[in-house]
């Protein structure tokens, strides 16, 4: 009914010149899964969740920390039952046929492209002010897009190419990068509790609902606990770019395991200190829309120093994330197109780096033309919309597969699979339907454009029907 399926024999098996080179440990991927949770989820988008929730921004990061744990669970299982690149879009072929496939592939688009588009955008805005505190003006038409008066963002364009450069280069040199700025991102976190944890203040929680728990329209916009929920599962979402690059990985049961489930588990611990201490801090109507809260903090607290640091770390080590999630978009363009659904001229693999050279052109100049016209909240909840699809489609691969195929090996099972996998799908629903009516509008819209292209093209040209 929708369409073929890979079996779990042959989803990793692949022509010549056309499998990508083993070469990530454990600490790569756990660096790849913390380089892609960490960044403009909870250095900026903090601010914009406490406007939503007050001081119930730290629920609201506890609801989206327990809805993707349960989502990386299941990516855990699955990404060591099909070791192969494509993360959910692979798992979707699996278990649930080409056509769903298909939208899953499409709606990781968003959340990948549109995550890397959102950080580069978010990166942008700390440099264009730090070089504007050092009292150097820059021309405003080549700092923000039309929605802002300019005409391109042109920051946010060069940082999306120069990441584009690095992956050109190769799979290993970017991971390794990667860990330093992953450990410039932790510790500048660790700096910001360290600072304005003496400052918390009990009164600063009261009242610590004002806007109730479920999303509701208040002056035009959604209010509400869900509401902040809906923004700040930008945060979490990453680490399934370790599953990914599942293809690439030395010891795939072992590392995968280790990569996505503790890297989850430390950004949840991480955003929670990081929330209490904010809220904390100062009454939540201070940081609320700042474009850079956790400085603001700081800086409120009279740390000016500390707070310089903050905003240096996030310049250096943002593009660890756009780094992340563009290797991940790269490598499900590529297995889309390797499947025939997409342009099979794309799915090239470089003879000297192993690595999908073709496609991540492709990729990182479309994020790059993304992130210089389009307007920061809008793209981010866009990718939120494609990446809670994603993970009802894993949800759901989780217990089909548990049902048709349950004596497979798999080197990691889920605990207690059909009460994960339900509450993974309620979960990113309820999120789902929490984001703003005109962001579900567009999602819809991109999906009924997305299935206008797999009827007129990848339908009749997949590797899979021509047997
Ligand atoms: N989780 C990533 C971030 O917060 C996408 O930037």
């Amino acid at each position: 009914m929708f369409g073929p399926r890979k079996s779990l024999g042959s989803v990793t098996q692949h022509a010549e010149g056309q499998a990508l080179a083993k070469t990530l440990s454990w600490p790569h991927l756990i660096a790849l899964g913390v380089g892609a949770i960490v960044g403009t989820g909870i250095y900026t988008l903090t601010g914009v969740g406490a406007e939503r929730a007050g001081p119930a921004v730290i629920l609201a990061f506890a609801i989206a920390g327990a809805v993707c744990a349960c989502a990386a669970l299941a990516y855990a299982e699955l990404a060591t039952l099909i070791p192969a690149a494509g993360s959910a879009y692979t798992f979707s072929y699996t278990a649930l046929g080409e056509t769903l496939a298909w939208i899953v592939g499409w709606s990781l688009i968003l959340e990948y492209s549109l995550a890397c588009s959102t950080v580069a955008v978010g990166w942008s805005g700390y440099l264009v002010g730090w070089i504007q505190a050092a009292g150097v003006h820059l021309p405003p038409e080549l700092l923000s897009g039309p929605h802002g008066g300019g005409i391109i963002n042109l920051p946010a364009v060069l940082v999306a190419l120069s990441v584009m450069g690095m992956l050109v280069a190769g799979t290993r040199e970017s991971a390794t990068l990667n860990i330093i700025l992953v450990v410039v991102k932790l510790v500048a976190l660790g700096v910001f509790v360290a600072f304005a944890l003496p400052a918390f203040n009990n009164a600063n929680l009261h009242p610590f609902m004002p806007y109730g728990f479920g999303a509701t329209e208040v002056d035009g916009a959604k209010r509400g606990v869900m509401a902040a929920a809906a923004i700040v599962f930008f945060a979490f979402y990453g680490f399934d770019a370790v599953a990914t690059s599942a293809e690439e990985a030395k010891n795939p049961g072992r590392d995968l395991t280790i990569g996505i489930v503790g890297s989850m588990l430390v950004c949840t611990l991480i955003y929670m200190a990081v929330a209490v201490t904010a809220v904390g801090a100062l009454p939540f109507q201070q940081l609320a829309n700042s474009p850079e809260p956790l400085a603001l903090v700081l800086r409120s607290l009279g740390q000016p120093t500390a707070a310089h640091l903050i905003a240096l770390a996030a310049v250096i080590a943002l593009p660890s994330v756009i780094l992340v999630m563009m290797y991940g978009q790269s490598r499900i363009f590529f297995t889309m197109a390797r499947d025939g659904l997409l342009p099979q001229a794309l799915a090239v693999v470089s003879k000297r780096s192993g690595a999908p050279t073709r496609i991540t052109l492709v990729t990182g100049v479309s994020i790059a033309i993304v992130a210089g016209i389009f307007r920061l909240d809008e793209i981010a909840e866009l990718a939120n919309a494609g990446t809670l699809l994603a993970f009802i489609a894993v949800g759901a691969c989780l217990m089909v597969l548990r049902r048709r195929a349950p004596e497979a090996k798999r080197l990691f099972r889920c605990p207690q699979p059909y009460l994960v996998g339900t509450l993974a799908i309620l979960g990113c629903v309820y999120l789902l339907f929490s984001l703003p009516s005109a962001t579900i509008v567009r999602f819809i819209i991109w999906n009924l454009a997305g299935l206008a292209f797999y009827f007129a093209y990848g339908r009749r040209r997949s590797a899979l029907a021509a047997g």
